[in-house]
């Protein structure tokens, strides 16, 4: 018997690293997704392949790795069920890693879920969530959660730092976001943790700021909830000055940002933890295509994605 199961990226719409520090931020999830498949092995060794990382199998008290992290989430899977299971996990994305797409809470969701599956473990999309968060602690040292959160749930959630995510209702029909990508390497962890220093130098200035950032996502919330897309990118494009007055934006992401606003979105901003990794512009569908091929010239790669309804979702094969 084989389980397969998939989770998408996601995408920060406001409120990335205010996050860290308890303000809420709003993420959706975008049809580019993760896969995983889990066979039943003998002995109680699980073994995960992936093109990109290789081969590594783990007993248990076993760690380190790349793919140590899936495995962390598979783990969560076996206390929850109550027992260990020999497994032979196969691990594939079509997510950008490295970028602020969330690629690998994503891996870790899709496995921790078809292993669930293959288990016959029925998972809530917190429980999901809560795996893929034990691996990105792996990953991130002191992540917030919203990536397990928002690649668990799937469409658009508000979340809250300890929080259960909440899933706003909105009609993402008429909009497709564009995703730009600066091509320049960065470490999540390095800038939030750089974003703490300079917050703890100087908080007579920044606290208003996350107090300021809290309520834009407030505001972004409601007018999500009413369709009201021109409001969400004006307010995208406000975040994204916050953002910059964090430290978290350069010449390049500028360059993006700007570029995709002239074109026509009605918004841009960086997307996740800054230094690098993607822009992302929210376009009507019809200026969609028109904004990526203006970023196509001057990014890395550029990406049009839909808004994906469907979270982490897991089936049996034959
Ligand atoms: O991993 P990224 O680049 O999507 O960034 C995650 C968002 C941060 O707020 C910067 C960190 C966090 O854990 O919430």
């Amino acid at each position: 018997m084989k389980a397969s199961a998939s989770a998408p990226g996601k995408v920060i719409l406001v409120g990335e690293h205010f996050v860290v520090e308890g303000s809420p931020a709003i993420a959706v999830a975008v049809d580019v997704r993760a896969r995983a498949t889990a066979e039943a092995a003998e002995g109680d060794l699980v073994t995960i392949s992936s093109r990109e990382l290789g081969e590594a199998s783990f007993g248990p008290g076993a760690g380190g790795g790349p793919l140590y992290p899936v495995y962390v989430a598979v783990q969560e899977i076996f206390k929850r069920a109550g027992r260990r299971a020999g497994l032979r996990l196969t691990i594939e994305s079509d997510i950008p890693p490295g970028a602020g797409m969330g690629s690998s809470a994503a891996v870790a969701a899709a496995a921790a879920a078809a292993t669930a599956r293959l288990l016959g473990l029925p998972l809530s999309p917190d429980e999901i969530a809560q795996a893929a968060l034990a691996a990105e602690t792996i990953v991130h040292g002191k992540p917030s959660g919203i990536d397990p959160a928002a690649t668990s749930y799937g469409g658009a959630i508000y979340f809250k730092r300890g929080a259960k995510p909440e899933r706003i209702s909105a009609d993402f029909g008429r909009v497709r976001l564009v995703l730009a990508d600066s091509g320049i390497q960065r470490s999540t962890g390095a800038l939030v943790a750089r974003v703490l220093e300079t917050k703890r130098r100087h908080p007579e200035v920044l606290e208003p700021l996350y107090k300021a950032a809290a309520n834009l996502a407030e505001k972004a919330r409601s007018a999500l909830e009413r369709g009201d897309f021109a409001t969400v990118g004006e307010l995208m494009n406000i975040n994204h000055g916050m953002l910059s007055a964090l430290g978290v934006s350069n010449a390049k992401l500028e360059e993006l940002v700007y570029a995709a606003r002239e074109a026509g979105a009605l918004g841009a901003k960086i997307t996740g933890a800054g230094g690098g990794g993607m822009i992302v512009a929210l376009c009507w569908s019809e200026d969609a295509e028109r904004v990526a091929r203006a970023l196509s010239g001057i990014a890395a790669r550029t990406i049009v994605a839909p808004v994906s309804e469907k979270g982490a979702t897991s089936a049996l094969e034959g």
